[in-house]
């Protein structure tokens, strides 16, 4: 169980245009109980977005250093959930 996670949402421009821009805003939207416990930020292209097929498509997000791609908030949050509270 992890006591902090770290979230960082590719804002480069594949991922943005792909949906991460839809998750902007989601440090606002997280359960009251997990917000001193998480850390949302935004990054630059990675090159993953490059390397399609390796890592699968955009928008990427690292979720404490792992890579998600196709990310959307379900998929974020329950990555964060598994973290916390495993
Ligand atoms: S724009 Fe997100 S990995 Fe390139």
């Amino acid at each position: 169980m992890a006591d902090h996670v770290t979230v960082e949402i590719c804002m480069g421009t594949t991922c943005y245009m792909m949906g991460s821009a839809q998750m902007a805003g989601m440090a606002e939207r997280l359960p009251e109980e997990w917000k001193d416990r998480v850390t949302i930020t935004g990054k630059r292209c990675t090159g993953a977005c490059q390397k399609a097929g390796q890592y699968g498509r955009a928008p990427f997000v690292r979720v404490n250093g792992e890579l998600i791609g196709a990310a959307d908030e379900g998929k974020v949050l329950a990555a964060i959930r598994d973290l916390l509270e495993a």
